[in-house]
Protein backbone atom coordinates (compact mmCIF):
# COMPACT_ATOMS: atom_id res chain seq x y z
CA UNK A 1 0.00 0.00 0.00
CA UNK A 2 1.09 3.54 -0.54
CA UNK A 3 1.83 6.17 1.38
CA UNK A 4 0.87 4.49 5.53
CA UNK A 5 1.93 2.10 7.44
CA UNK A 6 -0.99 0.44 7.88
CA UNK A 7 -0.65 -2.55 10.04
CA UNK A 8 1.10 -0.21 12.90
CA UNK A 9 -1.85 1.80 12.60
CA UNK A 10 -4.31 -1.09 12.52
CA UNK A 11 -2.36 -2.15 16.29
CA UNK A 12 -3.10 1.60 17.39
CA UNK A 13 -7.14 0.75 17.27
CA UNK A 14 -8.42 -2.13 19.80
CA UNK A 15 -11.75 -2.76 18.34
CA UNK A 16 -9.83 -4.21 15.85
CA UNK A 17 -8.68 -7.47 17.13
CA UNK A 18 -12.47 -8.29 17.52
CA UNK A 19 -14.21 -10.96 16.12
CA UNK A 20 -17.92 -10.89 15.35
CA UNK A 21 -19.77 -13.84 14.63
CA UNK A 22 -15.98 -16.00 14.73
CA UNK A 23 -14.73 -13.95 12.02
CA UNK A 24 -11.88 -11.02 12.30
CA UNK A 25 -14.22 -7.91 12.12
CA UNK A 26 -14.07 -5.85 8.85
CA UNK A 27 -14.90 -2.49 9.49
CA UNK A 28 -16.10 -0.79 6.48
CA UNK A 29 -18.42 1.52 8.19
CA UNK A 30 -16.15 4.58 9.06
CA UNK A 31 -18.67 6.95 7.18
CA UNK A 32 -21.01 6.05 9.61
CA UNK A 33 -18.51 6.48 12.75
CA UNK A 34 -14.98 5.91 12.72
CA UNK A 35 -13.25 3.61 15.40
CA UNK A 36 -11.14 5.37 17.92
CA UNK A 37 -7.38 5.01 18.73
CA UNK A 38 -6.26 3.92 21.89
CA UNK A 39 -4.45 7.15 22.13
CA UNK A 40 -8.47 9.24 21.94
CA UNK A 41 -9.55 7.08 24.36
CA UNK A 42 -6.71 7.31 26.83
CA UNK A 43 -6.95 11.28 26.50
CA UNK A 44 -10.44 11.24 27.29
CA UNK A 45 -10.06 8.55 30.26
CA UNK A 46 -7.29 10.35 31.46
CA UNK A 47 -8.88 14.02 31.74
CA UNK A 48 -11.26 12.03 33.80
CA UNK A 49 -9.21 10.34 35.88
CA UNK A 50 -6.63 12.96 36.61
CA UNK A 51 -7.77 16.57 35.37
CA UNK A 52 -11.57 17.01 35.71
CA UNK A 53 -13.51 19.62 36.51
CA UNK A 54 -15.72 22.54 34.59
CA UNK A 55 -14.07 25.21 32.37
CA UNK A 56 -13.71 28.26 32.88
CA UNK A 57 -15.89 28.69 35.81
CA UNK A 58 -13.35 27.08 38.73
CA UNK A 59 -10.78 29.11 40.11
CA UNK A 60 -8.73 26.54 41.18
CA UNK A 61 -5.96 24.15 40.12
CA UNK A 62 -8.69 21.33 38.50
CA UNK A 63 -10.18 23.97 37.16
CA UNK A 64 -7.71 25.64 35.38
CA UNK A 65 -6.13 22.34 34.18
CA UNK A 66 -9.25 21.73 32.78
CA UNK A 67 -9.39 24.71 31.48
CA UNK A 68 -6.06 25.01 29.65
CA UNK A 69 -6.88 21.53 28.13
CA UNK A 70 -9.92 22.32 26.44
CA UNK A 71 -8.40 25.64 25.13
CA UNK A 72 -5.63 23.91 24.37
CA UNK A 73 -8.45 21.57 22.14
CA UNK A 74 -9.30 24.66 20.52
CA UNK A 75 -5.87 25.85 19.31
CA UNK A 76 -5.28 22.08 18.29
CA UNK A 77 -8.65 22.10 15.68
CA UNK A 78 -7.72 25.86 14.61
CA UNK A 79 -3.99 24.40 13.58
CA UNK A 80 -6.02 21.63 11.09
CA UNK A 81 -8.28 23.72 9.58
CA UNK A 82 -4.94 26.37 9.49
CA UNK A 83 -7.75 28.89 11.13
CA UNK A 84 -6.55 32.73 11.32
CA UNK A 85 -7.71 32.31 14.91
CA UNK A 86 -8.42 30.34 17.74
CA UNK A 87 -11.66 32.81 18.70
CA UNK A 88 -13.43 31.13 15.02
CA UNK A 89 -13.58 28.02 16.58
CA UNK A 90 -16.80 27.02 18.22
CA UNK A 91 -17.37 23.23 20.29
CA UNK A 92 -20.73 21.79 18.99
CA UNK A 93 -22.27 18.70 20.47
CA UNK A 94 -21.76 17.62 16.29
CA UNK A 95 -22.07 18.98 12.87
CA UNK A 96 -26.11 19.03 13.41
CA UNK A 97 -25.77 21.01 16.49
CA UNK A 98 -23.61 23.00 14.37
CA UNK A 99 -25.57 23.57 11.15
CA UNK A 100 -28.68 24.41 13.57
CA UNK A 101 -26.61 26.48 15.41
CA UNK A 102 -26.37 28.74 12.17
CA UNK A 103 -29.86 28.28 11.21
CA UNK A 104 -31.34 29.62 14.29
CA UNK A 105 -28.98 32.66 14.57
CA UNK A 106 -29.82 33.74 11.24
CA UNK A 107 -33.42 33.60 11.81
CA UNK A 108 -32.70 35.45 15.39
CA UNK A 109 -31.15 38.22 13.49
CA UNK A 110 -34.55 39.44 12.66
CA UNK A 111 -34.68 40.81 15.78
CA UNK A 112 -31.07 41.62 16.98
CA UNK A 113 -29.47 44.98 16.57
CA UNK A 114 -26.66 44.95 14.65
CA UNK A 115 -27.28 41.51 12.85
CA UNK A 116 -29.13 43.58 10.14
CA UNK A 117 -27.34 42.03 7.24
CA UNK A 118 -27.81 38.32 8.51
CA UNK A 119 -31.06 38.85 8.17
CA UNK A 120 -33.58 36.59 5.95
CA UNK A 121 -37.13 36.53 4.90
CA UNK A 122 -39.11 36.31 2.04
CA UNK A 123 -37.61 36.96 -1.58
CA UNK A 124 -34.41 35.49 0.33
CA UNK A 125 -33.29 31.65 -1.02
CA UNK A 126 -31.39 28.85 0.81
CA UNK A 127 -29.60 26.85 -1.70
CA UNK A 128 -28.34 23.70 -1.03
CA UNK A 129 -27.71 20.27 -3.08
CA UNK A 130 -29.57 17.52 -3.26
CA UNK A 131 -27.09 15.18 -1.80
CA UNK A 132 -27.11 16.67 1.54
CA UNK A 133 -27.38 14.55 4.53
CA UNK A 134 -30.68 15.83 6.44
CA UNK A 135 -28.73 17.76 9.10
CA UNK A 136 -27.74 20.06 6.01
CA UNK A 137 -31.73 20.00 4.70
CA UNK A 138 -34.00 20.15 7.91
CA UNK A 139 -32.35 22.87 9.49
CA UNK A 140 -32.99 25.24 6.27
CA UNK A 141 -36.27 23.69 5.61
CA UNK A 142 -36.85 25.16 9.35
CA UNK A 143 -35.06 28.50 8.66
CA UNK A 144 -37.14 29.07 5.53
CA UNK A 145 -40.55 28.03 7.31
CA UNK A 146 -39.94 30.02 10.26
CA UNK A 147 -38.82 33.37 8.18
CA UNK A 148 -40.79 32.78 4.52
CA UNK A 149 -37.37 32.08 2.59
CA UNK A 150 -37.24 29.61 -0.11
CA UNK A 151 -35.20 26.12 -0.14
CA UNK A 152 -33.76 25.62 -3.66
CA UNK A 153 -31.22 22.90 -4.51
CA UNK A 154 -28.36 22.03 -7.29
CA UNK A 155 -29.81 18.76 -8.81
CA UNK A 156 -27.42 15.72 -9.57
CA UNK A 157 -26.33 13.52 -12.60
CA UNK A 158 -26.94 10.01 -13.00
CA UNK A 159 -23.22 9.59 -12.31
CA UNK A 160 -24.36 10.73 -8.68
CA UNK A 161 -22.57 14.37 -9.41
CA UNK A 162 -23.89 17.62 -9.15
CA UNK A 163 -25.48 19.13 -12.72
CA UNK A 164 -22.39 21.71 -12.45
CA UNK A 165 -24.11 24.13 -15.05
CA UNK A 166 -27.60 24.32 -13.04
CA UNK A 167 -24.45 26.11 -10.12
CA UNK A 168 -25.01 29.66 -11.75
CA UNK A 169 -28.71 28.75 -12.39
CA UNK A 170 -29.13 28.10 -8.94
CA UNK A 171 -27.34 30.22 -6.95
CA UNK A 172 -28.94 33.67 -8.06
CA UNK A 173 -28.68 37.37 -6.43
CA UNK A 174 -31.45 36.24 -4.48
CA UNK A 175 -29.62 33.04 -2.44
CA UNK A 176 -28.77 34.21 0.99
CA UNK A 177 -27.46 31.43 2.21
CA UNK A 178 -25.64 28.46 0.52
CA UNK A 179 -24.95 25.35 2.01
CA UNK A 180 -23.00 22.45 0.64
CA UNK A 181 -21.62 19.16 1.53
CA UNK A 182 -18.07 18.47 0.89
CA UNK A 183 -17.61 15.30 0.38
CA UNK A 184 -21.23 13.00 0.30
CA UNK A 185 -21.88 10.51 2.73
CA UNK A 186 -24.62 8.69 0.41
CA UNK A 187 -22.17 8.92 -2.99
CA UNK A 188 -18.74 9.61 -2.13
CA UNK A 189 -18.35 12.34 -4.73
CA UNK A 190 -16.31 15.51 -3.50
CA UNK A 191 -17.88 18.17 -5.05
CA UNK A 192 -16.43 21.46 -6.45
CA UNK A 193 -16.98 23.55 -3.15
CA UNK A 194 -14.62 26.08 -4.37
CA UNK A 195 -16.27 27.09 -7.28
CA UNK A 196 -19.61 27.15 -5.27
CA UNK A 197 -18.07 29.32 -2.78
CA UNK A 198 -17.15 31.64 -5.59
CA UNK A 199 -20.78 31.93 -7.01
CA UNK A 200 -22.11 32.11 -3.85
CA UNK A 201 -19.69 35.23 -2.96
CA UNK A 202 -20.27 36.87 -6.78
CA UNK A 203 -23.76 37.13 -5.49
CA UNK A 204 -23.31 38.38 -2.17
CA UNK A 205 -24.54 34.92 -0.39
CA UNK A 206 -23.21 33.40 2.72
CA UNK A 207 -21.42 30.00 2.08
CA UNK A 208 -21.75 26.91 4.75
CA UNK A 209 -19.34 23.93 4.22
CA UNK A 210 -20.58 20.47 5.45
CA UNK A 211 -17.34 19.09 6.01
CA UNK A 212 -18.37 15.38 7.96
CA UNK A 213 -16.87 13.36 4.97
CA UNK A 214 -13.91 15.76 4.07
CA UNK A 215 -12.32 16.41 7.68
CA UNK A 216 -11.08 12.81 8.20
CA UNK A 217 -9.96 12.44 4.53
CA UNK A 218 -9.15 15.17 2.98
CA UNK A 219 -6.78 18.33 3.25
CA UNK A 220 -9.03 21.13 4.48
CA UNK A 221 -8.07 24.85 4.88
CA UNK A 222 -10.68 26.87 5.74
CA UNK A 223 -8.81 30.21 4.22
CA UNK A 224 -8.09 28.14 0.88
CA UNK A 225 -11.74 27.14 0.88
CA UNK A 226 -12.59 30.55 1.18
CA UNK A 227 -16.20 29.69 2.55
CA UNK A 228 -17.86 32.16 5.51
CA UNK A 229 -18.38 28.81 7.62
CA UNK A 230 -17.33 25.45 7.93
CA UNK A 231 -18.63 22.61 10.18
CA UNK A 232 -17.56 18.94 11.24
CA UNK A 233 -18.19 16.31 13.66
CA UNK A 234 -15.58 14.60 15.88
CA UNK A 235 -16.79 10.96 15.93
CA UNK A 236 -16.03 10.43 12.23
CA UNK A 237 -12.58 11.87 12.79
CA UNK A 238 -11.38 9.05 15.02
CA UNK A 239 -12.52 11.25 18.00
CA UNK A 240 -15.60 10.82 20.70
CA UNK A 241 -18.79 10.93 19.76
CA UNK A 242 -20.69 14.11 21.63
CA UNK A 243 -18.43 16.89 19.59
CA UNK A 244 -18.56 18.83 16.85
CA UNK A 245 -16.75 22.40 15.37
CA UNK A 246 -18.09 25.45 13.78
CA UNK A 247 -15.39 27.27 12.35
CA UNK A 248 -16.77 30.88 11.14
CA UNK A 249 -14.89 33.91 9.76
CA UNK A 250 -14.65 35.93 13.02
CA UNK A 251 -15.76 39.28 11.64
CA UNK A 252 -19.40 37.25 10.89
CA UNK A 253 -18.96 35.32 14.24
CA UNK A 254 -18.52 38.74 16.01
CA UNK A 255 -22.15 39.88 15.00
CA UNK A 256 -24.46 36.77 14.54
CA UNK A 257 -26.87 36.33 17.23
CA UNK A 258 -26.42 33.66 19.61
CA UNK A 259 -28.54 30.38 19.80
CA UNK A 260 -28.93 29.09 22.73
CA UNK A 261 -28.81 30.99 26.07
CA UNK A 262 -27.38 30.48 29.17
CA UNK A 263 -24.34 30.16 31.26
CA UNK A 264 -21.23 31.42 29.72
CA UNK A 265 -22.41 32.78 26.60
CA UNK A 266 -23.41 36.73 28.30
CA UNK A 267 -21.38 39.43 29.17
CA UNK A 268 -23.68 40.50 32.01
CA UNK A 269 -26.96 40.09 32.46
CA UNK A 270 -30.07 41.35 34.71
CA UNK A 271 -33.67 41.22 35.39
CA UNK A 272 -34.26 43.36 32.01
CA UNK A 273 -31.97 41.91 29.28
CA UNK A 274 -28.28 40.64 29.02
CA UNK A 275 -25.38 41.14 27.07
CA UNK A 276 -23.05 38.99 25.30
CA UNK A 277 -19.42 37.05 25.12
CA UNK A 278 -17.37 37.43 22.18
CA UNK A 279 -17.05 34.54 20.13
CA UNK A 280 -16.53 31.35 20.97
CA UNK A 281 -17.94 31.77 23.96
CA UNK A 282 -21.09 33.43 22.95
CA UNK A 283 -22.28 30.17 21.30
CA UNK A 284 -21.23 27.66 24.04
CA UNK A 285 -23.92 28.32 26.47
CA UNK A 286 -23.24 25.92 29.24
CA UNK A 287 -20.87 23.05 30.34
CA UNK A 288 -19.51 22.27 26.68
CA UNK A 289 -18.21 18.60 26.54
CA UNK A 290 -15.10 19.20 28.09
CA UNK A 291 -13.74 15.63 28.19
CA UNK A 292 -14.39 15.58 24.24
CA UNK A 293 -13.42 18.62 23.27
CA UNK A 294 -9.80 17.42 24.79
CA UNK A 295 -10.34 13.87 23.12
CA UNK A 296 -10.97 15.68 19.98
CA UNK A 297 -7.73 17.65 19.83
CA UNK A 298 -6.03 14.51 20.65
CA UNK A 299 -7.68 12.56 17.70
CA UNK A 300 -6.60 15.62 15.57
CA UNK A 301 -2.67 15.27 15.70
CA UNK A 302 -3.27 11.19 15.43
CA UNK A 303 -4.44 12.32 11.76
CA UNK A 304 -2.03 15.05 11.77
CA UNK A 305 0.58 12.96 12.15
CA UNK A 306 -0.11 10.43 9.07
CA UNK A 307 -0.37 13.28 7.08
CA UNK A 308 -3.93 14.29 5.36
CA UNK A 309 -2.14 13.42 1.86
CA UNK A 310 -0.79 10.06 2.83
CA UNK A 311 -4.44 9.26 3.95
CA UNK A 312 -5.93 10.25 0.89
CA UNK A 313 -3.78 8.16 -1.35
CA UNK A 314 -4.29 4.93 0.80
CA UNK A 315 -8.11 5.58 0.32
CA UNK A 316 -8.08 6.43 -2.88
CA UNK A 317 -6.02 3.01 -3.52
CA UNK A 318 -8.84 1.34 -1.49
CA UNK A 319 -11.54 2.85 -3.82
CA UNK A 320 -10.17 2.23 -6.77
CA UNK A 321 -9.42 -1.50 -5.66
CA UNK A 322 -13.57 -1.76 -4.25
CA UNK A 323 -14.71 -0.31 -7.20
CA UNK A 324 -13.09 -2.65 -9.73
CA UNK A 325 -14.15 -5.33 -7.71
CA UNK A 326 -17.86 -3.93 -6.98
CA UNK A 327 -17.73 -3.54 -10.57
CA UNK A 328 -16.50 -7.29 -11.68
CA UNK A 329 -20.21 -8.40 -9.95
CA UNK A 330 -22.75 -9.21 -12.41
CA UNK A 331 -25.85 -6.75 -12.79
CA UNK A 332 -24.64 -4.80 -8.79
CA UNK A 333 -25.19 -1.42 -9.83
CA UNK A 334 -23.19 1.40 -7.75
CA UNK A 335 -24.77 4.75 -6.64
CA UNK A 336 -22.33 7.32 -7.32
CA UNK A 337 -19.45 8.03 -9.46
CA UNK A 338 -18.64 4.85 -10.56
CA UNK A 339 -14.93 5.99 -11.40
CA UNK A 340 -12.34 6.85 -8.88
CA UNK A 341 -11.86 10.91 -9.97
CA UNK A 342 -12.96 13.31 -7.31
CA UNK A 343 -14.46 10.54 -5.38
CA UNK A 344 -13.77 9.73 -1.52
CA UNK A 345 -13.82 6.49 -0.39
CA UNK A 346 -17.51 5.55 0.46
CA UNK A 347 -19.38 3.64 -2.18
CA UNK A 348 -22.80 2.98 -2.07
CA UNK A 349 -24.50 -0.34 -4.18
CA UNK A 350 -27.49 -1.92 -4.97
CA UNK A 351 -27.67 -5.48 -5.38
CA UNK A 352 -30.50 -6.16 -7.60
CA UNK A 353 -33.53 -8.76 -5.88
CA UNK A 354 -32.28 -8.34 -2.44
CA UNK A 355 -32.58 -5.49 -0.07
CA UNK A 356 -29.71 -3.66 0.81
CA UNK A 357 -30.49 -4.67 4.72
CA UNK A 358 -30.26 -8.55 3.63
CA UNK A 359 -26.78 -7.05 2.22
CA UNK A 360 -25.73 -5.84 5.48
CA UNK A 361 -26.69 -8.52 7.43
CA UNK A 362 -25.59 -11.51 5.61
CA UNK A 363 -21.94 -9.74 4.98
CA UNK A 364 -22.40 -9.11 9.30
CA UNK A 365 -22.64 -12.92 9.13
CA UNK A 366 -18.96 -12.70 7.58
CA UNK A 367 -17.86 -10.30 10.36
CA UNK A 368 -17.75 -7.51 7.70
CA UNK A 369 -19.94 -4.05 9.23
CA UNK A 370 -21.42 -2.16 6.67
CA UNK A 371 -24.08 0.41 6.54
CA UNK A 372 -27.58 -0.14 4.90
CA UNK A 373 -30.60 2.20 4.45
CA UNK A 374 -30.82 5.97 3.49
CA UNK A 375 -27.92 6.99 4.70
CA UNK A 376 -29.74 10.02 6.46
CA UNK A 377 -29.96 11.50 2.51
CA UNK A 378 -33.43 10.22 1.65
CA UNK A 379 -33.21 12.75 -1.32
CA UNK A 380 -30.49 11.01 -3.11
CA UNK A 381 -32.30 7.29 -2.74
CA UNK A 382 -35.27 8.92 -4.36
CA UNK A 383 -33.28 10.63 -7.06
CA UNK A 384 -31.81 7.19 -8.04
CA UNK A 385 -34.84 5.40 -7.72
CA UNK A 386 -33.86 2.81 -4.90
CA UNK A 387 -35.26 2.53 -1.51
CA UNK A 388 -32.05 2.34 0.33
CA UNK A 389 -28.22 1.14 -0.46
CA UNK A 390 -25.58 -0.49 0.98
CA UNK A 391 -22.72 1.59 2.22
CA UNK A 392 -19.17 0.46 2.20
CA UNK A 393 -16.81 3.07 3.43
CA UNK A 394 -13.18 2.99 4.43
CA UNK A 395 -10.80 4.57 6.86
CA UNK A 396 -6.97 4.68 7.73
CA UNK A 397 -7.25 1.22 9.04
CA UNK A 398 -8.36 -0.81 6.26
CA UNK A 399 -6.29 -2.76 3.95
CA UNK A 400 -6.54 -4.18 0.70
CA UNK A 401 -7.23 -7.92 1.70
CA UNK A 402 -10.30 -6.26 3.73
CA UNK A 403 -11.45 -4.80 0.22
CA UNK A 404 -11.26 -8.49 -1.37
CA UNK A 405 -13.29 -9.48 1.85
CA UNK A 406 -16.13 -7.04 1.25
CA UNK A 407 -16.12 -8.16 -2.58
CA UNK A 408 -16.25 -11.71 -1.85
CA UNK A 409 -18.77 -11.27 0.53
CA UNK A 410 -21.01 -9.65 -1.88
CA UNK A 411 -20.60 -12.42 -4.29
CA UNK A 412 -21.74 -14.71 -1.42
CA UNK A 413 -25.08 -13.01 -0.97
CA UNK A 414 -25.43 -12.96 -4.47
CA UNK A 415 -25.00 -16.83 -4.42
CA UNK A 416 -27.33 -16.85 -1.25
CA UNK A 417 -30.24 -15.30 -3.09
CA UNK A 418 -29.73 -16.78 -6.46
C1 LIG B 1 -22.18 14.66 5.28
C2 LIG B 1 -22.73 14.57 6.67
N1 LIG B 1 -23.23 15.65 7.25
C3 LIG B 1 -23.72 15.63 8.49
C4 LIG B 1 -23.73 14.46 9.23
C5 LIG B 1 -24.29 14.49 10.62
O1 LIG B 1 -23.31 14.16 11.57
P1 LIG B 1 -23.66 14.15 13.11
O2 LIG B 1 -24.74 13.12 13.27
O3 LIG B 1 -22.40 13.77 13.80
O4 LIG B 1 -24.15 15.50 13.47
C6 LIG B 1 -23.24 13.30 8.66
C7 LIG B 1 -23.29 12.02 9.39
O5 LIG B 1 -23.45 10.98 8.78
C8 LIG B 1 -22.71 13.36 7.35
O6 LIG B 1 -22.20 12.27 6.77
Amino acid sequence: MTGIDVETIRKDFPILAREVHGKPLVYLDSANSAQKPQAVIDAEADFYARHYANVSRAVHTLGSEATNAFESARDTVAAFLNAPSRDEIVFTANITAALNLLAYAFSNATTFLGAERFRIGAGDEIVVTEMEHHSNIVPWQLLAQRTGATLRWIPLTEDGRLVESAIDDVITDRAKIVSVVHQSNALGTINPVERIVARAKAVGAYSIIDAAQSAPHLPLDVQALGADFVAFTGHKLYGPSGVGVLWGRYDLLKDLPPFLGGGEMIETVTMEGSTYAEPPHRFEAGTPMIAQAVALGTAVDYVTGIGKDAIRAHEHELTAAALEGLRSIPDLRIIGPAHNVERGATISFVVPGVHPHDVAQLLDEQGIAVRAGHHCARPVCVRYGVPATTRASFGIYNTLDEVDALVAGVRKVKEVFA
